[in-house]
């Protein structure tokens, strides 16, 4: 039986409601819960009833409804950083074996080329065959954003003002119409968004996709704590809970009978990508070649850093396996060391497009392969012992997510694809400065106008090479350079903004 020793209070303790007050007041209605209560005294988290006797009873249900949701124990042991937590910052590199991996490159020379042919040709095949489905992770608060929405509801096309949801959607349904197939979509959520996700996609007619083809499911909720263990409360009623990362697409898949209907469905391979990149090259057919080709369990799409201290992920090998080390797990002398020729030695950046084998997820399921935790601090804002709401300036808790690569440990046969940046990579996370609404609209202008370039269309550039003017290319006019290439009207003649989508 594990005990959690009584925090320390600040600003002088208030919490007077007893566990025998509770239960003696407690509606019967709400007895079922009579458990839920004595346990998280047990665990020392009383301070969540302080204002039992303020709150009403539907907030009283509420309350009690998070805490029966509650293992203790497990995060009093995440807490304690024992068996199933990583810890983090640390430099996990540092002392390990860390290499660059092998990276099947942008094709240059005839062979390359070639070869990605050849990939095209298979992964095309298998897309004719419906061995693919997409998922796409967008259960993350989209806190550096602080928008209070899903980031997928948000517009970013320079001309018609598109979502992000939208412009996904219009590469799905254009990419299963060359194909003449149906693409499922698996959408990841959170309990905090998924409504609002759901509806955005009723209101918007599911942007002309089946909405039978599209599938939201949630991700599970960890609680916040402060840096003393205590949940964390941002309303006297209401436990702050955050979802339990990325890596929980593993669990819910398989809880949810997902992965299984996928495999009765012929599914082979999963195309996974996070939401926030505008980029997408939605199921690319030459990636899909190489994966099959290579019998790859999972596949990484990379770019090159743009610099070391670039907050993505590295990929590298550590102990021969392949591996993604976060940006904040990353040694200070890996960030920085260079190759012969001063160029960065762990330079594949982690796009977090992957393509993940059916049965291979089906394996690591079975066996019950648990990924671990990461320990992040965070400035959370939260309600004080006295009821006071705090915005605090320095972190003050502590939120637990496991990370998908973490599954890379158990993969055997896995390959790394280099694509370019300003094709595929554009990823909205910050409000401003870099991966921000204005670099994610510069990006989508500066690949349309390589698109338009290459096709014969002259298109103005500033001194840094960005694109003078707006451009939008809808998916369904052209999916990519080929498509716009068989289909524009050579004579055009750009004059500061250019919309061309399919009638
Ligand atoms: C992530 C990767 C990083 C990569 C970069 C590329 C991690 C830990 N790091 O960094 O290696 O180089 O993207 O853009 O992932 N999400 C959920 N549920 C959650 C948490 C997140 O669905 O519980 C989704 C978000 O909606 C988002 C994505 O995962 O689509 C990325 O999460 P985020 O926390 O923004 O990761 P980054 O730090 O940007």
């Amino acid at each position: 039986m594990y005990k959690r020793s009584p925090a320390p209070e600040k600003n002088g303790s208030i919490n007077t409601v007893g566990l025998e007050f509770i239960m003696k007041t407690l509606d019967a209605d709400l007895s079922d819960y009579r458990k839920a209560i004595g346990n998280a005294f047990e665990a020392s988290q009383s301070h969540v009833f302080r204002w039992w006797n303020e709150i009403s009873k539907q907030e009283k249900k509420h309350l009690l409804h998070q805490i029966a949701t509650m293992d203790f124990p497990f995060i009093h042991n995440l807490f304690m950083n024992k068996s199933l937590c990583k810890t983090q910052p640390d430099t996990r590199t540092a002392g390990l074996q860390l290499t660059p991996p092998n990276v099947i490159p942008v094709p240059v020379n005839d062979q390359e080329k070639i070869s990605a042919l050849e990939a095209r040709r298979i992964g095309e095949e298998s897309l004719r065959k419906g061995e693919i489905a997409v998922l796409t992770v967008a259960g993350g608060d989209g806190t550096r954003l602080g928008i209070g929405k899903p980031k997928g509801m948000l517009s970013v096309a320079p001309l018609s003002g598109k979502s992000i949801f939208q412009l996904h959607a219009e590469k799905i349904y254009t990419m299963q119409k060359k194909f003449r197939v149906t693409i499922p979509w698996y959408l990841m959520t959170s309990e905090t968004n998924d409504f609002a996700t759901r509806e955005f996609f009723r209101v918007m007619h599911f942007f002309g996709l089946d909405p039978k083809q599209v599938h939201f499911f949630v991700q599970r909720m960890l609680p916040v704590i402060d840096l003393h263990g205590n949940l964390l409360m941002n309303s006297k009623a209401n436990i702050i809970m955050s979802p339990n990362g990325h890596g929980g697409t593993i669990t819910a898949l398989k809880e949810k009978g997902i992965l299984s209907n996928m495999k009765e469905n012929g599914i082979k391979n999963i195309f996974y990508h996070q939401v926030d990149n505008v980029l997408v090259r939605m199921v690319d057919p030459v990636f899909i070649g190489y994966h099959l080709k290579n019998r790859s369990e999972i596949s990484l799409k990379s770019v090159k850093k743009h610099h070391p201290e670039e907050k993505v992920g590295v990929i590298g090998y550590i102990n021969g396996k392949l591996h993604i080390i976060e940006y904040s797990e990353l040694s200070h002398a890996d960030m920085y060391a260079q190759n012969a020729d001063g160029s960065l030695k762990y330079n594949a950046a982690n796009t977090a497009i992957h393509l993940m084998n059916t049965d291979f997820l089906e394996h690591i399921c079975q066996d019950g392969t648990k990924l671990p935790y990461h320990a992040a601090k965070k400035k959370v804002t939260y309600l004080n012992a006295a009821g006071e709401i705090i915005a605090p300036k320095e972190n003050n808790a502590v939120k637990f997510e496991c990370f998908i690569f973490d599954i890379l440990k158990h993969v055997k046969r896995g390959i790394v694809m280099e694509v370019l940046r300003e094709d595929e990579f554009s990823p909205l996370k910050n409000t401003e400065g870099d991966n921000s609404p204005v670099t994610v609209v510069r990006d989508i202008n500066n690949l349309f106008g390589k698109w338009l370039r290459n096709a014969g269309i002259p298109i103005p550039v500033d001194a840094q090479g960005n694109v003078i003017g707006s451009i939008e290319i809808g998916a369904a006019y052209a999916i990519d350079e080929e498509m716009l290439r068989n289909k524009i009207d050579k004579g055009l003649r750009f004059s500061g903004t250019l919309n061309l989508q399919a009638p």
